[in-house]
């Protein structure tokens, strides 16, 4: 009799256990653990118009007037530098996530003529499998200019132009509306064999709880060398990656939605808030950063 009540009162912790546990909780009292990019546009490979810098013009931390938490600005300005018409801002990770784990990222994304806000990840500073796409990448949000919906894509295959992407161009629209006059998280789930995508996510009792999406099987991607020759396992997404969280203006993609980059200027000061960024593991582990 009394193991089973042991074992009737152990049941909820062992189920706690072996489900997500919080391994990094960024609230932005400083930027630490972020490096502030600096990086003219015709660097991204998608000819945007802005210069990302360093300056606290364009990255900052500020506090929100309402609840008083803390927050990340991104800013994108019309403000001449280097011969670019805008300045903005982008950071990442100084050191890899995963991989694996669940990430969920708190952040109200600004949404306008030219805007290319994005919540995204790729092997920055530890790159294992070679040049775009044959690295990965995972965008957990993207959205341009006035467009209702926001993407949710894998990127990954040879180096470009043999790279690709699923879902594939045109269908990896989110399946729900999203209110951009709100708050969100913006969540990627990362399993060995599959990873998905969450809307509005939260974590309650180890479990993952809101609107879950793109189910995709590791059977789905893959990475090529040089020589068009797969590697063994479940390469690229193997692997860890930094987070980016940036706000591009112009660029080969909002420059092809009619009017998108018109008046861009006229959406300037333009801000992305980013109230958390955390990371969950389903074992434990050493928590990141080491500090
Ligand atoms: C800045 O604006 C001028 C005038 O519209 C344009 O000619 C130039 O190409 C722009 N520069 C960049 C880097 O986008
Ligand atoms: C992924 O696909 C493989 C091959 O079709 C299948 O055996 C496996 O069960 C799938 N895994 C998931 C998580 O759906
Ligand atoms: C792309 O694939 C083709 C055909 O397999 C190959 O000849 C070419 O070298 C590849 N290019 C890159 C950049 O990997």
């Amino acid at each position: 009799m009394p193991s089973v009540l042991v074992l009737g009162l152990l049941l909820p912790a062992l189920a706690a256990a072996s489900g997500y546990q919080l391994t990094w909780s960024e609230t932005f009292e400083s930027l630490d653990n972020w490096v502030l990019d600096v990086e003219p546009g015709m660097d991204s490979g998608n000819n945007e118009w802005e210069y990302y810098t360093d300056s606290s013009d364009n990255v900052f931390l500020s506090t929100d007037p309402v609840s008083g938490a803390n927050m990340l600005v991104l800013q994108a300005l019309a403000q001449e530098h280097l011969g670019y018409n805008y300045t903005s801002g982008k950071v990442y990770t100084k050191e890899v996530l995963g991989p694996y784990g669940f990430y969920n990222v708190r952040a109200k994304v600004p949404h306008g003529l030219g805007l290319w806000p994005a919540i995204w990840m790729l092997p920055v500073t530890e790159n294992h499998y070679g040049t775009w796409a044959a690295c990965g990448e995972i965008d957990l949000m993207e959205t341009v200019c006035y467009d209702p919906n926001a993407y949710a894509t894998l990127h990954f295959g040879g180096s470009w132009p043999n790279n690709t992407q699923t879902p594939s161009n045109g269908h990896n629209t989110f399946p729900m509306s999203i209110n951009w006059d709100e708050t969100h998280n913006w969540g990627f789930e990362w399993d060995l064999d599959h990873v998905q995508f969450w809307f509005d996510a939260e974590v309650v009792d180890g479990e993952i709880q809101g609107q879950n999406f793109f189910s995709i099987n590791s059977t789905e991607w893959y990475s090529t060398n040089s020589q068009g020759i797969r590697y063994p396992g479940t390469a690229p997404f193997d692997v860890g990656f930094n987070m980016i969280l940036n706000i591009a203006v112009g660029g080969w993609w909002p420059c092809s939605v009619a009017g998108c980059c018109e008046n861009v200027e006229s959406q300037m000061p333009a801000q992305m808030l980013v109230y958390w960024v955390q990371t969950y593991q389903q074992t434990p582990i050493p928590s990141f950063p080491s500090h």
